[in-house]
């Protein structure tokens, strides 16, 4: 038999089978075998004793700001925060200027991704009013992560505000559209609110639980009328999940690190503006309600909507300073610390970031350690104790809601089919990500 480009050895490799002592060769980039394989022949070894071995983590909503915004972040240091996190593919958002709504805005997206990104990637078309008819086509090309819709306006100029441009988007096109789903005419209405009070402990108040539930009950409406199915961004209310738990036959369902770990009124008065998104992070009770929607399985995925802004962007007066945090690079140790605190399984956190975003998305080869998938792997020690600083964060925004924040659990080395491309904090190589596939487009 041909030698093992790479065995990674003695480590836990957690599989949709469940979590296995087991070596695992990798071959052109993929797995090759899991098994006892120490005897075998390799052209390289990792040893990977006392740590875990998990899928790399699909995270299907960065924003990553190129072009157009690259003062906050671009392809290059979002992908290198993505890596050095343990995510080795990314979904980018639309909202960049120019907004990506055409073919051609794809394809500079793609040219400028191509020897720049560290990890692998999709990038979203945004739908607006203007182009609904050529959705369907934009939705096929090749790097083409879907639809996305914007119902209530956050960063940028993409709106979907009625229910009439919503059908319309809704039934132009097959595959899954990612939707941020918070009512506009409510959220204008109640803008005042947030400019009165000129705090950001008022931004759940402006952007209130009615103003989502409004808009995912509209939208699953929508979903059921077209006969299309959706994928609900950043859920943060529990009555949204108890929508969103009925709703199992058109939609999936995300969360975020975000509103996992933080709650008003504490994340306002601790961090002011840098807690400030959107939909905004609410009281404990609802954090509960997300973490009982995980517990249950309403969750299909963890997604970071690493929004990057400068601190000096972000230091503006409330309500002009922008909504969003990083989190791309964060997202998988502040989950681990949830991990070892008890809040979920590593099993349950490797089908939410991994099994999950496969399945849904219907990627080719990606998210499970499963013979014949990509080597796309993190290896993360559980136990390790430490604490985030922005020495350690690669954004060019600079830092993070969680600095400080003692962690347990570490990504050690990120593997992008089968090469290392970070280790122990330091990124490793040249930029060789790729754009992902899925199987519903594999024609394009
Ligand atoms: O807080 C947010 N920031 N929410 C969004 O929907 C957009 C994002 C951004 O792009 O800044």
């Amino acid at each position: 038999m041909q030698p093992f480009d790479l065995v990674i050895r003695g480590g836990k490799l957690v599989t949709p089978a469940g979590i296995v002592a087991a070596d695992l060769g990798v071959r052109a980039g993929k797995i090759a075998a899991i098994g006892a394989l120490h005897a075998e022949p390799a052209a390289s070894v990792l040893e990977a004793e006392g740590l875990h071995v998990l899928p790399g983590v699909i995270d299907s909503q960065v924003h990553f700001r190129e072009p157009g915004l690259e003062h906050k972040e671009d392809l290059a240091t979002g992908s290198d925060a993505a890596v050095l996190g343990g995510v080795t593919t990314v979904f980018e958002m639309p909202n960049t200027n120019p907004n990506t709504i055409s073919a051609a805005a794809l394809a500079d997206k793609l040219d400028r991704a191509a020897g720049r990104m560290r990890c692998d990637h999709a990038f979203y078309v945004g739908a607006t009013a203007e182009n609904i008819e050529a959705l369907p086509e934009l939705e096929r090309l090749a790097g083409s992560a879907g639809i996305k819709i914007f119902m209530g306006s956050s960063t940028g100029s993409l709106l979907v505000e009625d229910d009439a441009s919503l059908e319309r988007v809704l039934r132009a096109g097959f595959r899954r559209v990612a939707v941020h789903a918070e009512d506009e005419p409510r959220l204008r209405e109640r803008k005042a609110l947030a400019e009165a009070s000129g705090d950001p402990v008022s931004h759940p108040h402006w952007r209130d639980v009615e103003a989502a539930v409004r808009a995912v009950r509209r939208l699953l409406n929508g979903a059921r009328t077209c006969g299309r199915r959706v994928h609900v961004l950043h859920i943060t209310s529990a009555e949204e999940m108890e929508l969103l738990a009925e709703a199992r036959d058109v939609a999936t369902v995300e969360v975020t690190p975000h509103h996992l770990t933080m709650h008003a009124p504490d994340c306002y008065e601790r961090l002011g503006t840098r807690a400030q998104m959107n939909p905004p992070v609410r009281d404990a009770r609802h954090q509960a309600a997300l973490w009982k929607a995980i517990q249950e399985g309403v969750v299909d995925v963890l997604g970071s909507d690493h929004a990057p802004h400068t601190l000096e962007e972000k230091n503006k007066p409330y309500p002009s300073s922008p909504s969003g945090m990083t989190g791309v690079q964060t997202l998988l140790p502040v989950m681990l610390d949830h991990v070892a605190k008890g809040r979920l399984s590593l099993e349950r956190l490797v089908d939410l970031t991994g099994h999950g975003p496969q399945r849904i998305f219907q990627l080719v080869g990606k998210g499970r350690i499963m013979r014949g998938y990509d080597a796309d792997l993190v290896l993360v020690d559980l136990q390790a104790r430490w604490r985030i600083n922005t020495s350690w964060l690669a954004s060019r925004a600079g830092w993070s809601p969680y600095e400080d924040m003692e962690i347990t659990g570490r990504p050690v080395s990120t593997l992008l089919r089968g090469a290392v491309v970070a280790q122990d904090g330091e990124l490793i190589g040249k930029p060789v990500g790729r754009p992902v596939r899925f199987m519903e487009t594999l024609a394009a």
